[in-house]
């Protein structure tokens, strides 16, 4: 993995935004566009407003929020304007050759892509606001696993945030390629040495615990925290 930038600056969704365009998330071949919800408005598909029928107005914004800032990534592919609709499942359907992944929290809205090779497939997540819950550690993460993570980074609350935000992105990895559901315990999160740089410090990697096939794909990824929010990047490659 590449040594992580950190030009952000401030806070809140600004920072956000700059931490996403930095691009430090992902490696280079894939796309970042971020933006706030509000300024990615405009014209949808009559295929994406099919997903839209009864949505408030909320999710109107976010949903094209999400459409624009991925038609403006997949521009960087020499895909020009065209429709992403949405699956019964809530997937996005990326056009041949193209993994994407869109994430929206708060007043902040991104989409990543990337054109599929060996790198199969990514997801991203943004959260901005803390997870609350009852039992929650105990329905995000394991007890070793947020140890092992709260010993990396001093913050018991931050290693939780991060694992909930890490097995998220993990999810939208995952899903497009294998098409099942997981739990949140199927995943076991593991953050890179802090004995080694910076980089390292920030990637992660993912192992399932419960898997009896032989995993044909390895997925790795990468976290931030910055301006209030916690991002989660992880991608997938063919093994
Ligand atoms: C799909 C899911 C991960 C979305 O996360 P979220 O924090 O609620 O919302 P985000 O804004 O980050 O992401 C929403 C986007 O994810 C994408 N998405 C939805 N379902 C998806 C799926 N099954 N696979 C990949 N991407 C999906 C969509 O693009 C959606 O935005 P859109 O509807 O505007 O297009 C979440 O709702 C979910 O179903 N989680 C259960 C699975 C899980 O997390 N298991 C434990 C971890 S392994």
């Amino acid at each position: 993995m590449e040594s992580l930038r950190r030009e952000t600056i401030g806070n809140g969704p600004g920072a956000v935004i700059a931490a996403l365009e930095s691009g430090a998330l992902f490696p280079k071949e894939v796309v970042v566009a971020a933006g706030r919800i509000v300024e990615f408005q405009g014209p949808l598909f009559p295929e994406e407003e099919l997903a839209l029928r009864n949505a408030s107005l909320k999710r109107r914004l976010e949903f094209a929020a999400g459409r624009h800032l991925a038609r403006k990534a997949m521009t960087s592919f020499g895909v020009d304007n065209c429709a992403i609709s949405m699956r019964a499942d809530r997937t996005p359907v990326w056009p041949d050759g193209i993994a994407g992944s869109i994430s929206h929290s708060g007043e902040v809205c991104a989409a990543v892509v990337t054109k599929k090779g060996d790198l199969m497939s990514i997801g991203l997540d943004v959260e901005f606001a803390p997870i609350e819950g009852e039992h929650l550690e105990r329905y995000v993460s394991t007890s070793d696993e947020l140890v092992l993570a709260s010993e990396i980074l001093k913050d018991d609350g931050l290693a939780l945030r991060i694992i909930f935000s890490a097995k998220e992105a993990f999810f939208k990895a995952w899903y497009p390629i294998f098409g099942s559901f997981l739990d949140f315990h199927d995943v076991r999160v593991r953050f890179g040495s802090p004995a080694i740089d910076v980089a390292c410090r920030r990637s992660l990697h993912f192992d399932l615990p419960n898997w009896r096939k032989p995993l044909q794909y390895r997925f790795d990824g990468r976290w931030e925290a910055v301006g209030g929010g916690v991002l989660a990047g992880v991608v997938c490659y063919k093994q």
